[in-house]
């Protein structure tokens, strides 16, 4: 059958400037996902939009044809109403992990599809991966059984789930097209959209370890983000946060996890235990849920605690077993008194990272036990001598290359300089 349009003329569209129709955008889509529109092609209109852009409209109509391109899922199945909650990623971040158990045992059901790392910043199927036994890839009958018996689901997006995005993904990872508003605010709202949740709270960072280190360009995705979920139905809310410095004191999966046990059982760092709970407020409001409890009780009274045991096991892991431990690990001391004044994120993901606990291409393994504890964070005094962070890894050659990367990132001052750190909460975006 003739195709309805010849590549090349939509790429010269966008390369000159012009809009490109819906029907352009339906067919590219659909051609580049079967195989009519070349890899080369497809990079030359990727390159043509990072340079020139797309207006509302044609953001739009671009995720609507990805969302197209494969499944949507939905749960009408379900007593509870669904919300999500999606972060553009950062150091440290394992947000998830406590948040989706603590949003269903406060009265909502999580259905989260989740990702793998990829360069500097964790992936959360990684790091339950840490945990024996834990099974990422669920069928969606799994999914709505584990949804229906503990009210949250964290799990691999299936290969019928977007497909357009797959292939497109893949494509900008190599062609230097990743960083470009509308595709990667369409990239992330096709998947969320097709997922069939109800209700979404974007976490968009920004600081020196997010993908948007400059604050304006951060709200401006997530403005477009919030945009096209509201068009779709979708009762979405964005909050723009802080990733000037890693997340709580872990950066490395097990050591995540590890944190994350420690926030459900009432514990753990300052900053991740609130960002989790406003995160949990944000999404219980949005979905219109009357809380079954407030979610700081449901931490402290182990509630959360029990939504985090069944989910576990229900996809097969063992929420009792000992954790991985690195083989090796070395400590790093502070050479003076004074005050920790800054700890670059983006320096940290990255010496986590090549402790093992990232990949550097898709498929390779990582290191359940690698990454690296911080034993003081900005604002806090420490004496010479006292241990500020643990590197872990199963192969020592590797501490090398992580210590080149923290060289000079971890910041202590003694004469009286104050750390400056963004705010925890930036802004909060609505439709
Ligand atoms: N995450 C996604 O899923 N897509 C992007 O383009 C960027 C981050």
């Amino acid at each position: 059958m003739a195709e309805l349009f010849a590549a090349v003329e939509i790429i010269s569209a966008k390369r000159d400037r012009n809009e490109l129709t819906d029907p352009q955008i339906d067919w590219v889509i659909d051609a580049y996902t079967r195989g009519a529109v070349a890899d080369e092609q497809m990079s030359a209109l990727l390159m043509a939009i990072l340079l020139n852009g797309m207006n509302s409209r044609e953001i739009s109509r671009w995720t609507d044809a990805m969302i197209k391109s494969g499944e949507r899922m939905e749960w009408s199945a379900l007593s509870r109403p669904t919300v999500d909650k999606h972060s553009t990623g950062g150091v440290g971040d394992k947000i998830t992990l406590p948040l989706a158990p603590l949003v269903a045992a406060c009265g909502g059901a999580v259905p989260q599809l989740s990702g793998r790392g990829l360069g500097h910043t964790g992936g959360t199927l990684d790091k339950l991966e840490s945990i024996p036994g834990w099974r990422a890839a669920l069928s969606n009958d799994e999914m709505l059984h584990v949804l229906k018996e503990c009210g949250a689901v964290i799990c691999a997006a299936g290969a019928g789930l977007a497909p357009a995005d797959k292939k497109l993904y893949a494509l900008r990872d190599v062609t230097a097209t990743v960083e470009a508003i509308p595709l990667i605010a369409s990239s992330i709202m096709s998947k969320k959209i097709a997922e069939g949740t109800s209700a979404l709270i974007l976490d968009v960072k920004t600081g020196n370890g997010a993908f948007m280190s400059d604050p304006a360009k951060a709200r401006e995705l997530a403005k477009v983000m919030v945009e096209l979920g509201t068009r779709a139905g979708v009762k979405t809310r964005a909050l723009v946060t802080a990733m000037d410095v890693p997340l709580g004191l872990t950066a490395g999966n097990a050591l995540e996890v590890r944190e994350s046990i420690e926030v459900l059982a009432g514990g753990g760092p300052a900053d991740v235990v609130k960002l989790t709970l406003i995160l949990a407020r944000e999404m219980l409001d949005a979905a219109g849920i009357k809380p079954l409890m407030d979610p700081a009780d449901a931490l402290k009274n182990g509630a959360a605690m029990d939504s985090w045991r069944q989910m576990i096991s229900l996809q097969g892991g063992d929420p009792d077993a000992a954790l991985p431990i690195a083989k090796e690990k070395m400590e790093v001391k502070a050479t003076q008194d004074g005050e920790m004044i800054s700890m670059d994120a983006m320096k940290v993901g990255v010496a986590a990272w090549r402790l093992g606990a990232g990949r550097s291409r898709q498929g390779e393994t990582v290191q359940a036990g690698a990454g690296i504890e911080i034993h003081a964070k900005p604002g806090e005094q420490v004496k010479a001598g006292q241990i500020i962070y643990t590197l872990h890894t199963d192969e020592s050659p590797r501490f090398e290359r992580a210590l080149e990367s923290l060289d000079n990132s971890f910041k202590v001052s003694s004469t009286g300089e104050k750390a400056d750190r963004l705010p925890l909460i930036l802004e909060k975006i609505e439709a």
